[in-house]
């Protein structure tokens, strides 16, 4: 089952300056932003929470991942959706049977949860993610 928003990316040039402008905004202390390395996916990720949904900042590691490839194309801004589920692999299945498409099998993400990504050209041009949180449900 899908039952919220986990959270939401943003894809920016510079991780340290993008915390800065997010905490100032939440009004929030710089204590609650968790960083990962993610080499797999060639980013470097902060959550900054919000509630029961966060604010995912994406910093490319390098300049060929997917990150480093959304910048140069269209700048900074708003990169992807994503909904949390506590059972991603019946998800992914659902969506591929309901004619989306799944990009790959899930597969550990940002600190080790479960994700996959849906292909954005049947879903309006929003590129969403599917997350499996550990231990939140
Ligand atoms: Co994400």
């Amino acid at each position: 089952m899908i039952d919220r928003i986990d959270h939401i990316a943003i894809a920016v040039e510079h991780l340290e300056s993008a915390i800065d402008i997010w905490v100032k905004l939440l009004g929030c202390d710089r204590s609650a932003v968790a960083i990962h390395e993610v080499p797999s996916e060639k980013v470097r990720a902060a959550f900054i929470p919000i509630g029961e949904t966060k604010i995912e900042l994406l910093e490319p590691l390098g300049d060929d991942g997917p990150i480093a490839k959304f910048l140069s194309k269209n700048g900074a801004g708003m990169h992807h959706i994503a909904l949390a589920t506590d059972g991603i692999e019946a998800e992914a299945k659902r969506a591929a049977d309901e004619g989306l498409t799944p990009l790959g099998e899930p597969s550990a993400g940002a600190g080790g949860k479960k994700i996959v990504f849906l292909h954005p050209r049947q879903t309006n041009r929003v590129l969403v993610e599917f997350v499996e949180p550990k231990g939140t449900h």
